[in-house]
């Protein structure tokens, strides 16, 4: 007989740590962030740690084709991704040296040579326990690339979130000009195909949906509907909740 009364109506808990993949504008951080602040959960994109070493490595002449030399890099440069420090839009605060790069790290140059830097095995190796200790503590929603397949295989729930090339291109020409910024949608979209092949074709940790995965296609979905769906999918409600057109579950 167990010592304690077992009680059936406690609140389920929610998923403690989910793992969100997909490729360049799938969503991820815009849903990976709201999802995370209806939970209450910590918002981690581990994105930025790439971004910001690629930053740095274009600042100090290091060769994003030499990943020994961009691995050393890491280890004797601090990185940091935490909560927003200000209020003026960002989802996190990326700090190199304790210096606030947050936005740099949005640059075309970054964007152009983020993929070469992520594909080396010695940088992901030099990241990857960065990445395990943001999400020692538990309630945290990780995105990225190879989240639910290397950093975090145990997570609970792993969602890989996909949409077609156009419609993402799409997405970051919006976003772009929204922003004020100069955009070009043939170019993006060339260049989103081309990161994709590096990103989905690198030998190691290649993205690409962990077995036990959902796949979500938001192709034709709003956000909050996306939001909503991986909220329930997180309150371990998988069974209960009404699979969308264009999702696919691990059997
Ligand atoms: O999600 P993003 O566009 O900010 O990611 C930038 C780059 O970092 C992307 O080209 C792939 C790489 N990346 C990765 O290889 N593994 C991750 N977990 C996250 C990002």
């Amino acid at each position: 007989m167990p010592s304690h009364p077992i009680t059936t109506s406690m609140a389920p808990a929610p998923a403690a740590v989910i793992a969100i993949d997909g490729p360049a504008a799938s969503g991820k951080s815009t849903i990976g962030h709201a999802v995370a602040d209806r939970l209450g959960y910590l918002y981690y994109d581990s994105g930025l740690l790439y971004r910001a070493l690629t930053w740095l490595a274009l600042r100090e002449g290091v060769n994003v084709d030499d990943g020994d030399a961009l691995a050393a890099l890491a280890a004797r440069t601090p990185i940091t991704v935490r909560p927003p420090t200000r209020a003026d839009g960002r989802h996190s605060t990326v700090e190199v040296a304790g210096e606030d790069i947050t936005w740099d790290v949005r640059r075309p140059e970054v964007d152009a040579n983020v993929s070469n830097v992520a594909r080396h095995p010695a940088v992901r190796a030099a990241l990857i326990d960065q990445q395990r200790r943001g999400a020692a503590d538990g309630r945290v929603v990780m995105v990225g690339r190879d989240i639910g397949t290397v950093v975090l295989p145990d997570a609970p729930l792993k969602v890989f979130l996909v949409a077609s090339l156009e419609v993402r291109a799409r997405r970051r020409y919006d976003e772009m000009i929204a922003r004020g910024q100069p955009a070009d949608y043939q170019s993006i979209l060339a260049d989103m195909r081309r990161r994709d092949e590096i990103d989905s074709l690198r030998a190691v940790a290649p993205l690409k949906a962990a077995d036990d995965a959902v796949t979500v296609d938001t192709t034709g979905m709003s956000i909050d509907e996306v939001i909503d769906h991986i909220v329930a999918l997180a309150m371990g409600a998988p069974t209960e909740s009404r699979p969308l057109p264009g999702e696919v579950r691990a059997e």
